[in-house]
């Protein structure tokens, strides 16, 4: 079957912050169909929608409290239909959020499996007796504190790796996995294009995790049987359609990478990896004001690009709903100049890799990370967790120490409402937004760039443009330039004879004469540039894109 996510892209829409239509603050779907045609003329291929299912909503709808239904602050089920109807009559895709490495709390199989030890659903989480009194290990959860949490009703603790209103699902249960790929055909028969599949690595728990002992627990990433359940999944469901698949995987190596995705038999398309996410962590992980070096950058996506030639697909991106904004953490908002030249650049950066992009919301518009001024504005569990986690119970950072790490890393940055216009809430909602809008709606928003030929919008849809044109670009093997280079980041692209020259600056300096001139093709013919003419210099965040022989 052809190979048609090769050569898409992809924009990832969460829905609660997407456009609001009847006022109560909350994105729907009525709102994405009414957005369709901005899409359209962005030039994307394929949407990817966080999840829009029935939902307590304690993690921004990735608990999930019934997975064939829509929640209703979305709309309806035919609204549903109508969306995925009208993205096809304009030869959009869309690929749906499959979230089943936990389900809700409030879920009618967590409700019947904690009713008591005998009940039928018992086995389909992961449940444990108390070690000494405490919690069976001390395996930590995702977002802070025991990764156990005990339930009185039937007297043992139950695994979550996320929230605690997040239980586990335990695949080992052949019922489990069997109702898990009915809900994928009812999705896929009802006509979607595939799925991103969350935390889908962390499906198969090590025995030291699950151990009773008081011990440390263990890495539940690429457990044993992560393969087995993806292969059977993919016997059972995805070779019976023409689809593309995802999977979010942290802490996987190209190695790891490639028994998910290998290109002749991986059970999936592709994976997201996350290690150009995680250059600039700290001791608390993401909790930091740790600042990434360029060298580094260049090394881990390098890495990637070159592990998986030949061997799996890469998926390339900057940033999602659980990631700051891209313009803010790589790039430059010190003055109007720098942030839309940055943008660009990293765009371009980004997009003339090998991969299938992933656009997330507002980044082709250069949306910033939000302005959080208190702790009180923060709506997102792991963020608020992890202050009670660091501040109250270890007091390893001070108030304002965290608030600082928040403004840099907390995922509401990149969650906040979408900026259409400069409008009362950047013509989000007329209601009150369900977290606030960055207060710069009124210079950076859709109706200011649409028409104008220097905005961020029109360079990401040139970029687009470039990537249906230029096979090199789908195809051509990558090769890192002058790697220890602590400012520019460049590579080249080579297919047959043809070269792509990529030449990214990540500063703020000017340099002239530089020697990635000398590395230019044979009749080089500039593709796309962030200035509108040519010196000899390279300007503070240029890039340049040539192609030749
Ligand atoms: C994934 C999602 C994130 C969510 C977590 C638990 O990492 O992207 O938003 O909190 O899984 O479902
Ligand atoms: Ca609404």
């Amino acid at each position: 079957m052809a190979k048609w996510w090769k050569e898409a892209v992809v924009y990832q829409i969460y829905p609660r912050s997407f456009c609001d239509t009847n006022g109560d603050g909350i994105g729907d779907i009525p709102g994405i169909i009414s957005k369709l045609d901005y899409l359209k003329a962005l030039g994307i291929d394929v949407i990817w929608l966080s999840p829009i299912y029935a939902s307590p909503n304690v993690d921004g709808g990735y608990d999930i409290s019934d997975y064939r239904a829509i929640a209703p602050e979305y709309g309806l089920m035919e609204d549903f239909e109508q969306l995925l109807h009208e993205a096809h009559m304009r030869k959009i895709r869309i690929i749906m959020d499959l979230v089943v490495n936990h389900t809700s709390d409030q879920h009618e199989w967590f409700i019947q499996s904690k009713s008591d030890r005998e009940n039928p659903k018992r086995d389909w989480y992961i449940w444990r007796d108390s070690f000494e009194g405490r919690e069976p290990n001390r395996m930590e959860s995702v977002f802070s504190g025991s990764a156990w949490a005990f339930e009185p009703l039937s007297g043992q603790y139950y695994l979550h790796l996320f929230a605690n209103e997040q239980p586990d699902l335990n695949w080992e249960n052949p019922e489990v996995r069997s109702a898990v790929f009915d809900t994928m055909r009812w999705w896929l028969d009802k006509g979607i294009d595939g799925f991103r599949m969350d935390v889908i690595n962390l499906i198969s728990k090590p025995t030291e995790a699950l151990s009773v002992d008081g011990g440390m627990g263990g890495n539940c990433v690429n457990g044993p049987k992560v393969c087995e359940y993806l292969r059977e999944m993919h016997r059972e469901v995805l070779s019976k359609y023409d689809i593309m698949t995802v999977g979010e995987t942290p802490g996987v190596s190209p190695f790891n990478a490639i028994q998910y995705s290998s290109l002749d038999s991986g059970p999936l398309n592709m994976v997201f990896q996350f290690e150009h996410m995680d250059i600039d962590a700290g001791p608390y992980g993401k909790w930091t004001t740790n600042k990434y070096t360029l060298p580094e950058l260049k090394r881990v996506l390098s890495k990637w690009q070159t592990e998986l030639e030949g061997q799996a697909w890469n998926s390339l991106f900057w940033g999602n709903h659980d990631q700051p904004r891209v313009v803010s953490r790589f790039g430059d908002t010190s003055s109007v100049e720098f942030w839309n030249k940055s943008a660009k650049m990293l765009a371009t950066c980004l997009m003339m890799m090998k991969g299938t992009p992933y656009i997330f919301q507002g980044d082709e518009l250069g949306m910033t990370n939000l302005d959080i001024h208190e702790l009180s504005e923060v709506r997102d569990v792991e963020t608020l967790n992890a202050y009670r986690d660091l501040v109250e119970s270890k007091h390893i950072y001070s108030h304002n120490e965290m608030m600082e790490c928040i403004r840099k890393a907390g995922r509401d940055n990149a969650r906040s409402p979408m900026q259409w216009d400069a409008g009362m809430n950047a013509g989000f909602t007329l209601g009150v937004p369900w977290l606030h809008v960055n207060g710069n709606y009124d210079s950076v928003n859709a109706e200011m760039q649409i028409n104008d030929p220097s905005s961020v919008f029109c360079y990401y849809q040139k970029l687009i443009q470039l990537r249906k044109q230029v096979p090199v670009i789908i195809s051509g093997r990558y090769e890192l330039l002058l790697p220890d280079d602590d400012r520019l980041f460049a590579y080249k692209r080579t297919e047959d004879d043809n070269v792509l020259l990529v030449i990214c600056n990540f500063s703020n300096c000017c340099f002239k004469n530089n020697e990635i001139f000398n590395l230019l093709p044979r009749q080089a013919e500039l593709l796309i540039s962030n200035y509108d003419d040519r010196t000899d210099s390279i300007r503070p965040y240029e890039t340049l894109v040539y192609i030749g022989k």
